[in-house]
């Protein structure tokens, strides 16, 4: 076979293999069977240093023009090839922009902290500072050092939880007063927030609340001092026009001792259900602090004068959004949740 038959051979046969090779990693080798160093062109290449010059050149230029022949055949394989694959991937990843977006949901702080944090602030621009105390509380601090002796019905009155090493969860923040005052001397003025425990569950009572204490301690306190903190904290929390009145109560820990009242917040002072028809809400308890405290810690009490407070913080949310059952706030429910967010 003559070198110009070889040549149109190679031709026939590049056709064939290109038409054959279905991915890029035939193509390629296609590529160096025919073109390579070692390929089939080179190897008749270089037999043409036997030709005449004449057939030298007429061969070399068949040559050539089959070289560019099969470069531009396999150029236009590799772009058909290529677009196949193209095809392929975006049809497997195909994206559908009409698909919703993720929502990235943004949370809110529970009604109860909102409030507690809101009363915090309240005392603390009237320079009052937060103490904590632990809510497993020995019950010295609990009862015995805020003048409840062991017998006392007022240790009924909340019904407690004991634990079995003696120790209980506190009833009240009120133990928090006790910690503060063998912490530190007079004068005093400070809030405790936190959790307190009863055995008690129903609509308006639930086994684990929230409350503040509040105490402050001077040379002059009376109780003068203690109904101006007392308005200017509701006034905050529950507007200007506020109702307010004192009412005589008792607590074994204050002497004498009232009950704070407000205007219904739901009838305005009409009397309806939730004030049962009194016009009044009952909103915290507070008094001057007991001598027998101040001797039961140390600090003397024809010197110091003090007065204490103590309220219910869930109560107060449940009057603020006039919520009618306090189980309600403990259940996660997060379209009663929701509907709190952006309040603070
Ligand atoms: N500790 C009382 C209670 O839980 C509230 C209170 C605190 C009353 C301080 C007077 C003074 O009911």
């Amino acid at each position: 076979m003559g070198l110009k038959e070889e040549l149109l051979t190679l031709k026939e046969e590049i056709t064939k293999n290109l038409e054959k090779a279905s991915n890029i990693q035939t193509l390629e080798e296609v590529r160096t069977q025919f073109l390579g160093k070692k390929g089939r062109l080179k190897h008749i290449l270089k037999t043409l240093g036997k030709l005449s010059p004449e057939e030298r050149k007429e061969i070399g230029k068949l040559a050539n023009s089959i070289k560019e022949y099969i470069e531009q055949q396999i150029k236009e394989k590799e772009n058909i090839l290529k677009n196949l694959l193209l095809q392929e991937k975006l049809q497997k990843e195909k994206v559908d922009i009409t698909l919703p977006s993720f929502w990235l949901d943004i949370g809110a702080s529970h009604p109860v902290i909102s409030t507690l944090v809101e009363i915090s602030e309240i005392f603390l621009s009237m320079g009052f500072s937060i103490e904590e105390g632990p809510e497993i509380e020995f019950e010295e601090y609990n009862f015995d050092m805020l003048n409840i002796p062991k017998d006392h019905p007022a240790r009924d009155m909340q019904d407690t939880f004991f634990l079995n090493n003696g120790m209980l969860l506190r009833t009240h923040t009120s133990p928090v007063q006790i910690r503060t005052m063998l912490k530190r001397n007079p004068p005093i003025a400070m809030i405790a927030p936190g959790r307190v425990y009863r055995k008690d569950a129903d609509p308006t009572h639930s086994p684990m609340f929230h409350q503040i204490e509040g105490l402050m301690i001077d040379k002059d306190i009376t109780f003068k001092d203690l109904k101006g903190i007392l308005k200017i904290f509701l006034e905050n929390v529950f507007g200007k026009d506020i109702p307010i009145r004192f009412r005589p109560s008792y607590f074994p820990f204050t002497e004498p001792s009232a009950e704070v009242d407000i205007g219904c917040t739901v009838c305005k002072g009409k009397g309806c259900r939730v004030c049962k028809g009194t016009g009044w809400l009952e909103i915290l308890g507070c008094g001057m602090v007991d001598p027998n405290v101040f001797k039961a810690v140390d600090i003397d009490p024809e010197e110091y004068t003090g007065f204490a407070f103590g309220l219910g913080i869930e109560r107060i949310t449940m009057l603020k959004y006039q919520i009618g059952d306090i189980r309600i706030l403990f259940e996660n429910n997060m379209n009663f949740n929701n509907q709190f967010k952006g309040l603070r």
